[in-house]
């Protein structure tokens, strides 16, 4: 199995971000998300595309992973394509067409996702697996990094994990398997057995000294 870590920048210094996503990806890490929120679908606001594309020569060939927690979306997917995006997730609460949105994502030439909060049913993906390349589950209620990790979680993600591994089974695509919020050293790997391959880590990693250090041991869970 190949995991991905995917530091998430909500929690690097806003001061020097260019500078955070030469030193994350020099640490270890495969990915940068890019969390973006408009105080509206989340009670939070972060950044947009002209910041994404200030950053995008920082992270040089590293997937750029945008996940969009703002209504409705598909005003934006064209912008954060072209500021750089790889990858483009959103939460399908926020589009009036799902369907639609993936397709949007998928004309621009980038991977598309679909964010699941943590009340939100599995379901919701059925008629829509063969346009997934990710599935994001939450494991915290969107909006603010630093939160604990919701135990429920793990059920959840066993479940999606069956799902894809089913999907795969009749002939469909491989579609990643991403956990996102409250994901540190002392529970990735049981994460990632329930699973996950796919992680995002925002304070675990930006807010201690040494983030090599940091990756270096989350890759050794895993390894376990
Ligand atoms: C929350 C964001 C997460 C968050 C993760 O809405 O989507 O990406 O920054 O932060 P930690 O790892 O600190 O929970
Ligand atoms: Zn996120």
């Amino acid at each position: 199995m190949t995991f991905r870590i995917s530091p998430s920048l909500l929690s690097a210094d806003f001061a020097k971000l260019g500078e955070e996503v030469t030193n994350v990806l020099a640490a270890g890490a495969d990915w940068i998300h890019f969390d973006v929120m408009d105080n509206h679908y989340v009670p939070n606001l972060t950044f947009g595309p002209m910041i994404l594309e200030a950053i995008k020569p920082y992270a040089g060939n590293a997937m750029m992973d945008v996940h969009l927690m703002v209504e409705p979306v598909d005003a934006l997917i064209s912008s954060f394509a072209k500021a750089g995006a790889d990858m483009i997730t959103f939460h399908p609460e926020a589009s009036r067409h799902v369907d639609r949105s993936l397709g949007l994502i998928k004309d621009l030439g980038c991977k598309a996702g679909l964010v699941l909060n943590p009340a939100t049913p599995l379901n919701i993906l059925d008629h829509v697996m063969d346009k997934l390349d990710m599935i994001l589950l939450m494991s915290v209620n969107p909006g603010f990094g630093g939160q604990s990790f919701i135990p429920e979680t793990l059920n959840k993600t066993r479940a999606a994990r069956e799902r894809i591994d089913a999907h795969v089974a009749a002939g469909g695509q491989n579609i990643l398997l991403e956990i996102d919020g409250g994901v540190k050293i002392d529970n990735i790997r049981e994460i990632a057995q329930a699973g996950a391959d796919t992680f995002v880590a925002g304070s675990a990693i930006f807010n201690a000294p040494d983030y090599k250090a940091v990756i270096d041991q989350m890759r050794a869970e895993l390894a376990q």
